[in-house]
Protein backbone atom coordinates (compact mmCIF):
# COMPACT_ATOMS: atom_id res chain seq x y z
CA UNK A 1 0.00 0.00 0.00
CA UNK A 2 1.31 3.17 -1.23
CA UNK A 3 0.33 5.81 1.96
CA UNK A 4 2.55 9.30 2.24
CA UNK A 5 -0.34 10.79 4.46
CA UNK A 6 -0.78 9.03 7.38
CA UNK A 7 -1.92 11.02 10.50
CA UNK A 8 -1.19 7.99 12.92
CA UNK A 9 2.36 8.71 12.59
CA UNK A 10 2.30 12.18 15.16
CA UNK A 11 -0.01 10.45 17.63
CA UNK A 12 2.33 7.45 18.85
CA UNK A 13 3.26 8.98 22.01
CA UNK A 14 2.19 10.42 24.86
CA UNK A 15 5.08 13.26 24.37
CA UNK A 16 4.81 13.13 20.33
CA UNK A 17 0.80 14.42 20.66
CA UNK A 18 1.91 16.78 23.20
CA UNK A 19 4.26 18.26 21.09
CA UNK A 20 1.63 19.01 18.29
CA UNK A 21 -1.46 19.98 20.65
CA UNK A 22 -3.26 22.60 19.18
CA UNK A 23 -4.51 23.79 22.40
CA UNK A 24 -2.75 24.82 25.15
CA UNK A 25 -3.92 26.50 28.38
CA UNK A 26 -2.47 27.80 31.54
CA UNK A 27 -4.01 27.87 35.48
CA UNK A 28 -3.83 31.80 34.94
CA UNK A 29 -6.73 31.39 32.67
CA UNK A 30 -9.33 30.25 35.26
CA UNK A 31 -12.03 32.04 36.56
CA UNK A 32 -13.93 30.80 39.61
CA UNK A 33 -17.45 31.69 40.52
CA UNK A 34 -17.74 31.68 44.30
CA UNK A 35 -20.57 32.61 46.55
CA UNK A 36 -20.73 34.86 49.47
CA UNK A 37 -23.66 34.76 52.12
CA UNK A 38 -24.66 36.89 54.92
CA UNK A 39 -24.36 34.83 58.32
CA UNK A 40 -21.86 33.68 60.57
CA UNK A 41 -19.99 30.35 60.30
CA UNK A 42 -21.79 28.91 56.98
CA UNK A 43 -19.95 26.70 54.18
CA UNK A 44 -23.15 25.67 53.06
CA UNK A 45 -22.96 22.92 50.25
CA UNK A 46 -25.33 23.71 47.09
CA UNK A 47 -27.58 20.75 46.69
CA UNK A 48 -27.20 20.57 43.17
CA UNK A 49 -23.95 21.69 42.75
CA UNK A 50 -22.26 18.96 45.22
CA UNK A 51 -18.72 20.21 46.49
CA UNK A 52 -19.55 24.16 45.54
CA UNK A 53 -21.01 25.94 48.81
CA UNK A 54 -22.30 29.63 49.86
CA UNK A 55 -19.45 30.74 52.27
CA UNK A 56 -20.19 33.62 54.94
CA UNK A 57 -17.36 36.08 55.27
CA UNK A 58 -15.58 34.53 58.30
CA UNK A 59 -15.53 30.93 56.04
CA UNK A 60 -14.02 33.02 52.98
CA UNK A 61 -10.39 33.30 54.04
CA UNK A 62 -10.54 29.48 54.08
CA UNK A 63 -11.52 28.92 50.86
CA UNK A 64 -9.58 31.54 49.02
CA UNK A 65 -6.40 29.86 50.15
CA UNK A 66 -7.44 26.36 49.13
CA UNK A 67 -7.38 28.35 45.94
CA UNK A 68 -4.22 30.26 46.01
CA UNK A 69 -2.86 26.46 46.63
CA UNK A 70 -4.31 25.32 43.70
CA UNK A 71 -3.00 28.12 41.58
CA UNK A 72 -6.23 29.58 40.79
CA UNK A 73 -5.42 33.23 40.98
CA UNK A 74 -9.02 34.49 39.63
CA UNK A 75 -12.16 34.60 41.35
CA UNK A 76 -15.82 36.03 40.14
CA UNK A 77 -18.29 36.52 43.42
CA UNK A 78 -21.59 36.45 43.77
CA UNK A 79 -23.49 37.53 46.87
CA UNK A 80 -26.12 36.64 48.28
CA UNK A 81 -27.89 39.30 50.81
CA UNK A 82 -29.88 38.69 53.91
CA UNK A 83 -32.91 41.32 52.07
CA UNK A 84 -34.56 41.88 49.21
CA UNK A 85 -36.26 44.59 48.11
CA UNK A 86 -38.20 46.02 44.62
CA UNK A 87 -34.86 48.04 43.56
CA UNK A 88 -32.13 45.37 44.87
CA UNK A 89 -30.31 47.61 47.26
CA UNK A 90 -28.31 44.87 48.88
CA UNK A 91 -26.52 44.70 45.09
CA UNK A 92 -25.05 49.03 45.24
CA UNK A 93 -25.03 49.07 49.52
CA UNK A 94 -21.79 50.24 50.74
CA UNK A 95 -21.91 47.48 53.00
CA UNK A 96 -22.96 44.83 50.61
CA UNK A 97 -22.04 41.14 50.91
CA UNK A 98 -20.12 41.67 47.98
CA UNK A 99 -18.57 45.00 48.83
CA UNK A 100 -17.76 43.36 52.03
CA UNK A 101 -16.05 40.45 50.82
CA UNK A 102 -14.13 42.44 48.76
CA UNK A 103 -12.57 44.00 51.05
CA UNK A 104 -12.11 41.46 53.06
CA UNK A 105 -10.68 39.07 50.43
CA UNK A 106 -8.57 42.24 48.95
CA UNK A 107 -6.93 42.72 52.52
CA UNK A 108 -5.95 39.10 53.23
CA UNK A 109 -5.30 38.40 49.46
CA UNK A 110 -3.48 41.27 47.43
CA UNK A 111 -2.70 39.14 45.11
CA UNK A 112 -6.18 37.36 43.86
CA UNK A 113 -7.92 38.90 40.96
CA UNK A 114 -11.09 39.86 42.24
CA UNK A 115 -14.00 40.08 39.84
CA UNK A 116 -17.58 40.88 40.28
CA UNK A 117 -20.71 40.17 38.76
CA UNK A 118 -22.72 42.66 38.40
CA UNK A 119 -26.58 41.81 38.09
CA UNK A 120 -29.28 42.72 40.63
CA UNK A 121 -31.34 39.38 40.38
CA UNK A 122 -30.27 38.24 43.71
CA UNK A 123 -30.91 41.47 45.36
CA UNK A 124 -34.68 42.00 44.11
CA UNK A 125 -37.45 40.81 45.51
CA UNK A 126 -38.89 39.86 42.22
CA UNK A 127 -35.54 38.36 41.48
CA UNK A 128 -35.60 39.76 37.96
CA UNK A 129 -31.95 41.49 36.82
CA UNK A 130 -33.51 45.30 36.73
CA UNK A 131 -36.07 47.33 37.72
CA UNK A 132 -39.62 46.87 36.84
CA UNK A 133 -41.78 49.05 35.76
CA UNK A 134 -45.15 47.00 35.57
CA UNK A 135 -44.15 43.64 34.99
CA UNK A 136 -41.20 44.38 32.44
CA UNK A 137 -37.76 45.51 33.30
CA UNK A 138 -37.04 48.89 32.78
CA UNK A 139 -34.17 49.01 31.23
CA UNK A 140 -32.30 52.19 31.07
CA UNK A 141 -33.44 52.99 34.69
CA UNK A 142 -31.93 49.98 35.74
CA UNK A 143 -28.63 51.54 34.00
CA UNK A 144 -28.40 54.06 36.76
CA UNK A 145 -28.53 51.25 39.06
CA UNK A 146 -25.97 49.12 37.77
CA UNK A 147 -23.73 51.37 37.14
CA UNK A 148 -23.75 52.01 40.88
CA UNK A 149 -23.28 48.76 41.73
CA UNK A 150 -20.12 48.64 39.38
CA UNK A 151 -18.87 51.28 41.33
CA UNK A 152 -19.25 50.36 44.74
CA UNK A 153 -17.87 47.28 43.95
CA UNK A 154 -14.57 48.95 42.72
CA UNK A 155 -14.71 51.28 45.40
CA UNK A 156 -14.32 48.28 47.46
CA UNK A 157 -11.42 46.66 46.10
CA UNK A 158 -12.71 45.04 42.49
CA UNK A 159 -9.68 44.46 39.91
CA UNK A 160 -12.51 44.01 37.09
CA UNK A 161 -16.35 44.12 37.02
CA UNK A 162 -18.82 41.59 35.41
CA UNK A 163 -22.43 42.75 34.30
CA UNK A 164 -24.57 39.72 33.42
CA UNK A 165 -27.73 41.67 33.47
CA UNK A 166 -28.49 42.13 29.51
CA UNK A 167 -29.64 45.89 29.55
CA UNK A 168 -28.82 47.53 26.63
CA UNK A 169 -26.55 50.08 27.02
CA UNK A 170 -25.14 48.70 30.28
CA UNK A 171 -21.14 48.30 29.43
CA UNK A 172 -21.42 52.17 28.29
CA UNK A 173 -22.97 53.37 31.69
CA UNK A 174 -20.87 51.42 33.52
CA UNK A 175 -17.59 52.47 31.62
CA UNK A 176 -18.69 56.39 31.97
CA UNK A 177 -19.38 56.02 35.94
CA UNK A 178 -15.72 54.31 36.07
CA UNK A 179 -14.33 57.27 34.39
CA UNK A 180 -15.79 59.93 36.06
CA UNK A 181 -14.46 58.15 39.41
CA UNK A 182 -11.32 57.87 38.16
CA UNK A 183 -11.40 54.07 37.94
CA UNK A 184 -10.35 54.24 33.68
CA UNK A 185 -8.38 51.87 34.18
CA UNK A 186 -10.86 49.36 35.65
CA UNK A 187 -11.85 46.66 33.14
CA UNK A 188 -15.08 45.66 32.03
CA UNK A 189 -16.09 41.72 31.09
CA UNK A 190 -19.02 42.25 29.79
CA UNK A 191 -21.19 39.10 29.77
CA UNK A 192 -22.29 40.19 26.18
CA UNK A 193 -23.62 37.07 24.87
CA UNK A 194 -25.68 35.82 27.45
CA UNK A 195 -28.67 33.37 26.16
CA UNK A 196 -31.87 32.97 28.35
CA UNK A 197 -31.10 29.04 29.22
CA UNK A 198 -32.39 26.40 31.63
CA UNK A 199 -28.31 25.49 32.22
CA UNK A 200 -28.79 28.38 35.00
CA UNK A 201 -31.12 26.72 37.37
CA UNK A 202 -29.09 25.01 39.59
CA UNK A 203 -27.40 28.75 39.83
CA UNK A 204 -30.59 30.24 40.74
CA UNK A 205 -30.76 27.64 43.39
CA UNK A 206 -27.77 28.38 44.69
CA UNK A 207 -28.24 32.40 44.89
CA UNK A 208 -31.91 32.55 45.52
CA UNK A 209 -32.34 34.66 42.31
CA UNK A 210 -35.11 32.75 40.47
CA UNK A 211 -37.74 35.36 39.05
CA UNK A 212 -41.36 34.97 41.13
CA UNK A 213 -42.92 35.42 37.84
CA UNK A 214 -42.38 35.19 34.31
CA UNK A 215 -38.69 34.54 32.81
CA UNK A 216 -35.73 36.25 31.45
CA UNK A 217 -36.39 35.63 27.55
CA UNK A 218 -37.00 39.94 27.44
CA UNK A 219 -33.66 40.52 28.36
CA UNK A 220 -31.14 37.78 27.67
CA UNK A 221 -31.21 35.84 24.41
CA UNK A 222 -33.05 33.30 22.28
CA UNK A 223 -30.88 30.34 21.82
CA UNK A 224 -31.97 29.94 18.29
CA UNK A 225 -29.74 32.78 17.60
CA UNK A 226 -26.08 32.96 16.51
CA UNK A 227 -26.02 36.19 14.14
CA UNK A 228 -27.96 38.20 17.10
CA UNK A 229 -24.57 37.01 19.22
CA UNK A 230 -22.11 38.28 17.03
CA UNK A 231 -24.20 42.39 17.08
CA UNK A 232 -24.62 41.63 20.95
CA UNK A 233 -20.48 41.47 20.75
CA UNK A 234 -20.04 44.35 18.63
CA UNK A 235 -21.68 46.21 20.47
CA UNK A 236 -20.22 45.73 23.80
CA UNK A 237 -16.79 46.26 21.86
CA UNK A 238 -18.22 49.65 20.99
CA UNK A 239 -19.39 50.64 23.95
CA UNK A 240 -16.02 49.68 25.90
CA UNK A 241 -16.13 45.84 27.13
CA UNK A 242 -12.15 44.98 27.60
CA UNK A 243 -12.98 41.44 27.71
CA UNK A 244 -16.04 39.55 26.23
CA UNK A 245 -18.17 36.09 27.71
CA UNK A 246 -20.11 33.75 26.19
CA UNK A 247 -22.65 31.75 28.26
CA UNK A 248 -22.94 28.81 28.79
CA UNK A 249 -20.34 27.05 27.37
CA UNK A 250 -20.95 23.87 26.27
CA UNK A 251 -23.81 23.96 23.92
CA UNK A 252 -22.55 27.11 22.53
CA UNK A 253 -18.96 26.62 21.56
CA UNK A 254 -20.64 27.88 17.82
CA UNK A 255 -21.08 31.14 19.86
CA UNK A 256 -17.18 30.97 21.08
CA UNK A 257 -16.25 30.94 17.55
CA UNK A 258 -17.93 33.06 15.90
CA UNK A 259 -17.46 35.79 18.77
CA UNK A 260 -13.69 34.62 18.81
CA UNK A 261 -13.35 35.20 15.02
CA UNK A 262 -15.66 38.72 14.75
CA UNK A 263 -13.79 40.86 17.41
CA UNK A 264 -10.06 41.55 18.30
CA UNK A 265 -10.19 41.60 21.96
CA UNK A 266 -10.17 38.22 24.97
CA UNK A 267 -12.99 35.75 25.10
CA UNK A 268 -14.21 34.17 27.89
CA UNK A 269 -16.39 31.24 27.95
CA UNK A 270 -18.48 30.65 31.20
CA UNK A 271 -19.27 27.02 32.04
CA UNK A 272 -22.23 27.52 34.00
CA UNK A 273 -24.34 25.82 37.15
CA UNK A 274 -26.26 23.34 35.14
CA UNK A 275 -23.39 22.04 32.99
CA UNK A 276 -21.24 20.94 36.18
CA UNK A 277 -24.72 19.71 38.03
CA UNK A 278 -24.86 17.40 34.53
CA UNK A 279 -21.75 15.88 34.92
CA UNK A 280 -21.87 15.85 39.12
CA UNK A 281 -25.07 13.71 38.94
CA UNK A 282 -23.46 11.49 36.24
CA UNK A 283 -20.33 10.32 37.69
CA UNK A 284 -22.97 9.98 41.44
CA UNK A 285 -23.96 7.28 39.33
CA UNK A 286 -20.85 5.74 38.19
CA UNK A 287 -21.80 6.62 34.62
CA UNK A 288 -19.10 8.44 33.45
CA UNK A 289 -15.90 9.40 34.53
CA UNK A 290 -16.00 12.73 35.82
CA UNK A 291 -12.28 14.18 35.42
CA UNK A 292 -11.99 13.02 32.00
CA UNK A 293 -15.24 14.49 31.33
CA UNK A 294 -14.34 17.88 32.67
CA UNK A 295 -11.35 18.07 31.13
CA UNK A 296 -13.10 17.41 27.54
CA UNK A 297 -15.38 20.56 28.09
CA UNK A 298 -12.45 22.84 29.50
CA UNK A 299 -10.25 21.91 26.39
CA UNK A 300 -13.57 22.19 23.87
CA UNK A 301 -14.13 25.75 25.22
CA UNK A 302 -10.79 27.07 24.52
CA UNK A 303 -10.11 25.09 21.18
CA UNK A 304 -13.28 26.60 20.45
CA UNK A 305 -11.66 30.14 20.84
CA UNK A 306 -11.75 31.13 24.19
CA UNK A 307 -9.04 32.34 26.38
CA UNK A 308 -10.67 32.40 29.54
CA UNK A 309 -12.56 30.13 31.32
CA UNK A 310 -15.16 30.38 34.16
CA UNK A 311 -15.28 26.99 35.67
CA UNK A 312 -16.72 25.41 39.24
CA UNK A 313 -14.55 23.12 38.60
CA UNK A 314 -11.41 25.26 38.14
CA UNK A 315 -9.50 24.04 41.64
CA UNK A 316 -9.88 20.37 39.72
CA UNK A 317 -8.40 21.62 36.51
CA UNK A 318 -5.80 23.27 37.67
CA UNK A 319 -4.61 20.15 39.39
CA UNK A 320 -5.04 18.21 36.23
CA UNK A 321 -2.93 20.24 34.23
CA UNK A 322 0.01 20.18 36.93
CA UNK A 323 -0.38 16.54 36.82
CA UNK A 324 0.08 17.36 32.56
CA UNK A 325 -3.36 15.38 31.99
CA UNK A 326 -4.65 18.66 29.75
CA UNK A 327 -3.06 21.95 28.67
C1 LIG B 1 -26.87 36.75 37.24
C2 LIG B 1 -26.15 35.53 36.79
C3 LIG B 1 -26.64 34.25 36.54
C4 LIG B 1 -25.53 33.45 36.28
C5 LIG B 1 -24.42 34.26 36.33
N1 LIG B 1 -24.81 35.56 36.63
C6 LIG B 1 -28.02 33.73 36.62
C7 LIG B 1 -29.03 34.14 35.64
O1 LIG B 1 -28.77 34.91 34.71
O2 LIG B 1 -30.15 33.71 35.82
C8 LIG B 1 -25.56 31.97 36.01
C9 LIG B 1 -24.31 31.24 36.37
C10 LIG B 1 -24.45 29.77 36.42
O3 LIG B 1 -25.51 29.19 36.10
O4 LIG B 1 -23.47 29.11 36.79
N2 LIG B 1 -27.74 37.29 36.34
Amino acid sequence: MNMIQRPRRLRGSEGLRKMVRETRMDKSSLIYPLFVKEGTNLKEEIPSMPDQYRYSLDQLPYAVEELQNAGVGNLMFFGIPEHKDEVGSGAYAQDGIVQRALREAKSRFPDMYCITDVCMCEYTSHGHCGVLCGHDVENDETLKLLSQTALSHVEAGADMVAPSDMMDGRVLAIRNTLDEHGFKETPIMSYAVKYASAFYGPFREAAGSAPSFGDRKSYQMDYHNSREGIKEAILDVQEGADILMVKPAMSFLDIVTKVHDEVQIPVAAYSVSGEYAMVKAAAAKGWIEEERIMCEMAVSAYRAGAQIYLTYYAKELAKCMDEGKIG
